[in-house]
């Protein structure tokens, strides 16, 4: 049965943004983010404390989290890799953080540069400093069903590290299709697993759109019950440790999915399709979106 009503998860500002070359200006991620809750998108997901050597383009995060003008309701969390990223975003303001693990080791060490069991060792203690501090943990598995450097990833490595992100505390794992490789056959085979792992109301599918499946592996998630989609205004999207992955599912492209069905989602499409063709024109939202926005459609 498909849900009455889906959670959006906007992570156009942190996946969307993160791959950018070009300097984006402070205030224009600003403005993004507020418009996106304008549109009544509910949660955003606003940007990353990782290190600023690994992605420049987030170096500025804590100036962001803090000018976001906040409005009542919306959750923004934001990506922190280690307890030195959950200090700094605890110190910005953060409410909610979102931990990052992946499915292959090869994957796990060009991202966080380290293994897989180093990582979650790693959450450990950052789960627990944001118990202490009241924050909400979130947890994404990348390379859910295939690596760009390992090819192939089965269902049960994804659904192990889900487990164990579900064991270490986080209210929800988000799983990822990092390049965008899976067909509604892979990631049925992927959730399939991990709902046995963990409750179907803890997942969320985190799917890109490289070969343009986005949409389909994303019904494929709500004919398996799963009520919380992340996407990314206009499509924007990608990991600069995923060579060749594409942007998200565009969040128009779900929310027209979900009003097909009648699905509540709580979103008003055309000031969705404003913020995206404002971000896709240019028009104050700059011009290295436009260059985002065509690298994604070309
Ligand atoms: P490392 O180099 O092993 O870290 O990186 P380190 O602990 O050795 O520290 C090196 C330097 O970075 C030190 O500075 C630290 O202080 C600093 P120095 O002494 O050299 O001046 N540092 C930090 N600075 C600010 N904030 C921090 C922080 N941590 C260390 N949090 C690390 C390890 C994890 C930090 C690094 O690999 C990293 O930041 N990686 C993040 C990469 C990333 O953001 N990838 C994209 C997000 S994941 C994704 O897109 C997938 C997803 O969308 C789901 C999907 O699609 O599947 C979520
Ligand atoms: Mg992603």
């Amino acid at each position: 049965d498909l849900p009455e009503r889906v959670t959006i998860v906007e992570v156009g500002p942190r996946d969307g943004l993160q791959n950018e070359k070009e300097a984006i200006p402070t205030s224009t991620k600003v403005e993004l983010i507020d418009r996106l809750g304008k549109a009544g998108l509910n949660v955003i997901e606003a940007t990353s404390f990782v290190s600023p050597k690994w992605v420049p383009q987030l170096a500025d995060s804590a100036e962001v989290l803090q000018l976001i003008p906040k409005r009542p309701h919306i959750r923004y969390p934001v990506l922190t890799p280690n307890l030195k990223g959950l200090q700094r975003a605890i110190a910005a303001g953060a409410q909610e953080v979102a931990i990052f693990a992946a499915a292959s080791e090869t994957f796990s060490q060009r991202n966080i540069n380290c293994s897989i069991a180093e990582s979650l060792k790693r959450f450990e203690e950052v789960v627990a400093a944001a118990k202490e501090g009241q924050v909400a943990v979130r947890g994404y598995v990348s390379c859910a069903v295939g690596c760009p450097y390992e090819g192939p990833v089965g269902p049960t490595a994804a659904a192990d590290v889900a487990a164990r992100l579900f064991g270490l505390g986080c209210y929800e794992v988000s799983m990822g299709d990092t390049t965008g490789v899976g067909t509604p056959a892979t990631v049925a085979a992927m959730f399939k697993e991990c709902a046995d792992a963990i409750p179907v109301k803890a997942l969320a599918a985190h799917m890109h759109d490289t070969y343009g499946q986005g949409c389909s592996n994303v019904l494929t998630a709500l004919q398996m019950g799963i009520s919380t989609i992340d996407s990314s205004i206009a499509g924007l999207g990608g990991c600069p440790y995923s060579p060749g992955a594409s942007g998200n599912v565009a969040t128009e492209d779900v929310v027209y999915l979900l009003s097909g069905f009648g699905i509540k989602h709580g979103v008003d499409m055309d000031a969705l399709v404003d913020t995206s063709l404002e971000a896709a024109s240019g028009y104050n939202i700059i011009t290295s979106i436009q260059s985002s926005i065509k690298s994604v459609s070309s």
